[in-house]
């Protein structure tokens, strides 16, 4: 592993299993999770869609910029990303600055699977369907290659098949 590269930075859609696979990572190397949603939500104390609701998308981005610069200051940490953090390339610049950025995948429909009860995916409001989310999938995807140093896709793995995996190729 590189030692200049310390953080984790997992990227991906919502519900490619960035939080899930934090944990696994974290229970064979021992860093700590950051899960940002959690950490802003805690913050501004109160959910994401309220956050959308009352300051508007533009807000939660800046709060998800600002985290994410602090995060190269402290030691080895795991960083579960909010889906939309690739998009903005001051965040890509960041994650790649102080650490390996790793991108998780999943079908469309393994998404929809793992998302369809959520209650606080404010993006999704309305719109909770394969088709939306694939077609706002390949929008992104780019964004999400471009950051990544490592690709993983998840589909019919475990979540500890996967963080071996992630590990081995750091
Ligand atoms: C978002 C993903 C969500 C959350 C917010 C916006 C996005 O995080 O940050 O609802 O733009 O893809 P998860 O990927 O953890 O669901």
């Amino acid at each position: 592993m590189n030692k200049e590269k310390k953080n984790i930075f997992l990227i991906g859609f919502m519900g490619a299993g960035k939080s899930t696979i934090a944990r696994a990572i974290k229970q064979k190397l021992g860093y700590p999770v950051v899960e940002m949603d959690e950490r802003i939500v805690k913050e501004q104390g109160m959910p994401i869609s309220k956050i959308f609701e009352t300051y508007g998308e533009l807000y939660f981005r800046e709060l998800e910029t600002k985290l994410i610069q602090s995060l190269n200051q402290q030691e080895p940490t795991i960083v579960s990303c909010g889906g939309g953090v690739a998009m903005r390339q001051e965040n890509v610049d960041c994650m790649r600055d102080g650490g390996s950025v790793v991108f998780l995948t999943a079908t469309p429909q393994t998404i929809y699977e793992r998302v369809k009860n959520s209650t606080d995916r404010p993006l999704l409001n309305g719109h909770m369907n394969v088709a939306y989310i694939s077609e706002l999938m390949e929008v992104r995807r780019p964004k999400y290659e471009a950051a990544a140093d490592i690709l993983v896709a998840t589909d019919g793995k475990t979540k500890e098949e996967i963080a071996e995996e992630i590990i081995g190729r750091l």
